[in-house]
Parts: C-alpha cells; sequence; structure tokens
C-alpha cells in the first residue's frame, strides 16, 4: 500500500507540476515466480493455464509486464480500479502475494486467442497511430493515458483494437 501512495501521489504531483514523475519503487522484484505458480492456481480458472486465457472476457496474464501485473492489482486491491471480480480477490493479496503472482506471470509465454481477421487491420491501424495526448487525472501512470484515450474510441474502434491485440505475439 505503502508503494502505492508514493506511486499515486508522485503522478499526481508530476501532473501539477507538469513534470515528470518519479520513478516509483518498483516492489514486484521481491518477488518469486515458483510461489506465483502456486498461488496462481485460483487465478487460473479464469485466467488460465498459465495465463493464458481462452475467454475473451478474462485477460490473458502470460507474458504480461509484471510492473504492469502488479500494479493493476494494487489498483483493485484499493478499490481505484473497479471490478466486481477482481476487487474481492485482490483484496485477498498480500504484497508478496502480488509480487510473487506478477514475476509468474511476466514469466510464461503468451497463446491461444487469435485476432479476428476481419477486425484487426483497422484496430493495427489505430493501435500505431492513434495514440495521442495525455490529460493525467487519478488511477496508475499509464491509467492516466487510457482513460483519456478510451473516451474518444467508438464501440466499432474498441472492438478492432482489441481484436488486433488479441492476436499479438
Ligand atoms: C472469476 C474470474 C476471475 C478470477 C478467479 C481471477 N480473475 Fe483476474 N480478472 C478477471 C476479469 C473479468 C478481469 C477484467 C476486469 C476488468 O474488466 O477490469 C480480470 C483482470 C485481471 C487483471 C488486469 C488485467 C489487465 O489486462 O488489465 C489482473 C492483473 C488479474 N485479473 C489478475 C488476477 C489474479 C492474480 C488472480 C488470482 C489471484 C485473478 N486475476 C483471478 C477475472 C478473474
Amino acid at each position: 500500500m505503502a508503494a502505492l501512495t508514493v506511486t499515486l501521489a508522485s503522478v499526481m504531483a508530476g501532473a501539477t507540476a507538469g513534470t515528470a514523475p518519479a520513478t516509483p519503487e518498483l516492489p514486484y522484484i521481491h518477488g518469486k515466480a515458483t510461489e506465483g505458480a502456486t498461488k496462481s492456481l485460483v487465478c487460473s480458472a479464469c485466467h488460465g493455464e498459465n495465463g493464458n486465457s481462452v475467454n475473451p472476457e478474462w485477460p490473458r496474464l502470460a507474458g504480461q509486464s509484471a510492473v504492469y501485473v502488479a500494479e493493476q492489482l494494487r489498483l483493485f486491491r484499493a478499490g481505484v480500479r473497479t471490478n466486481p471480480v477482481m476487487q474481492p480477490l485482490a483484496a485477498t493479496l498480500s504484497d508478496q502475494d502480488i509480487d510473487d503472482l506478477a514475476v509468474y506471470y511476466e514469466a510464461q509465454t503468451p497463446s491461444g486467442l487469435e485476432a479476428d481477421p476481419s477486425y484487426w487491420r483497422g484496430g493495427e491501424a489505430l493501435y500505431v497511430r492513434g495514440y495521442t495526448g495525455t490529460h493525467p487525472k487519478q488511477a496508475s501512470r499509464n491509467g492516466v493515458m487510457m482513460l483519456d484515450l478510451a473516451k474518444r474510441l467508438t464501440a466499432e474502434q474498441i472492438r478492432d483494437v482489441a481484436s488486433y491485440v488479441q492476436g499479438m505475439r
């Protein structure tokens, strides 16, 4: 929790002052992938074996950056990122659990879901060229960018980008 508070505070301070936020502490580096493997059993019900989800409703975690996974779990736990499924789950995780899970998922190899050929080309164009502008408000370092960007996307554009990203390797 302390680490998250520092991260958010520095983001807010950076946003107000118009300066780059201070580099946050990276708590995940204390994680152990072997411990994460055991702790991930409950997660695999939705996120799949080794974090390779077979259901598009549940994000693939295999190969996802440990920084990102740890940050999202802290945001769910703090109630900053809201989701009826993940919030109660994250509330049961200790800092050590989060670090272990984060390094475990980063070490896994993504496989499975493919991009839908009827949508992904439009999504690729958006993904490569469409992401501009930042207006920091709240949430995580990356979240502030995504909040602003996501608001500008139409339902059709969201479908196209999702299909493109789903097929990325
Ligand atoms: C009952 C199904 C379910 C279980 C069990 C579950 N998750 Fe999730 N998880 C979800 C859903 C649904 C989302 C997407 C939430 C959203 O839309 O914000 C998600 C999102 C996430 C994200 C954010 C992914 C991203 O791309 O932003 C992480 C990280 C995560 N889960 C980790 C875990 C971990 C670690 C566990 C085990 C402790 C776990 N989840 C257990 C359903 C589940």
